[in-house]
């Protein structure tokens, strides 16, 4: 399938059922479609602008680690206290080989994350607040679960953030002193093809 069949394929997903389902059978050549192919970027820019503000020693959460690119990064830079959480097994089970992470979850970030309040030092969200995806209100979970002083890191296509309603969750947890704004950078996504995508790379501290 070529990669805007296969986008399309996934984004007409009518449920998270079918998306899992999407993704499970994707599973096996994602990393050559996505990263070798296209050349996606964002896993690897989150994990270096996360080096710069959280110790080697953190416990981080991989929110919609899929095959486990950003925690390939993050271990690669140091890191060795990873939790993976996804919908899809058989990403998860890709993810399991990078041999990096330490804990698999599957869960649904539309839902309440079985983890409790404070639980991790920083937590990262790579190519999965779009749409048929994470709705904008995982952010309140990932909020919830990132330990005052920690830091949330999530790419978000530019076109998602009025449409999807992230407009209004980032203004609510805004309001309600949740958390504090530390950049926002645009990024081309693909280094390789369709150069003209652009995702944002969100920095925040929560409070
Ligand atoms: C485009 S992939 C990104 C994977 C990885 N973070 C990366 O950057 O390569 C999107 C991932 O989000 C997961 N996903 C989509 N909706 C989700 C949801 N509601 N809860 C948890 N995971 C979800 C999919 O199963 C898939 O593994």
């Amino acid at each position: 399938m070529s990669k805007e069949d296969r986008l399309k394929w996934i984004y007409s997903s009518k449920d998270n059922e079918e998306l899992a389902e999407r993704y499970d059978e994707w599973a096996e050549s994602y990393d050559q479609e996505l990263e070798e192919d296209y050349g996606w970027q964002i896993p690897q820019l989150i994990a270096e602008e996360l080096s710069h503000l959280t110790p080697r020693s953190s416990r981080v959460l991989d929110a919609g680690a899929g095959t486990g690119l950003v925690g390939r990064y993050l271990g690669a830079l140091g890191y060795s206290d990873l939790v993976a959480i996804d919908l899809s097994n058989e990403m998860l089970n890709k993810a399991r080989e990078k041999s990096v992470y330490g804990e698999f979850h599957q869960m649904d970030l539309a839902e309440t994350l079985n983890f409790p309040d404070d639980s991790f030092d920083a937590v990262v969200c790579s190519g999965v607040l779009t749409f048929s995806h994470a709705p904008a209100k995982s952010l309140n979970e990932l909020v919830r679960v990132t330990k005052p002083g920690g830091h949330l890191l999530y790419s978000l296509r530019t076109d998602a953030y009025e449409s999807m309603g992230f407009e209004d969750i980032t203004r609510g947890l805004d309001a309600d002193g949740k958390w504090e704004l530390l950049e926002k950078k645009g990024h081309q996504s693909f280094a390789e093809k369709e150069q003209e995508v652009v995702h944002d790379i969100w920095v925040y501290q929560v409070l």
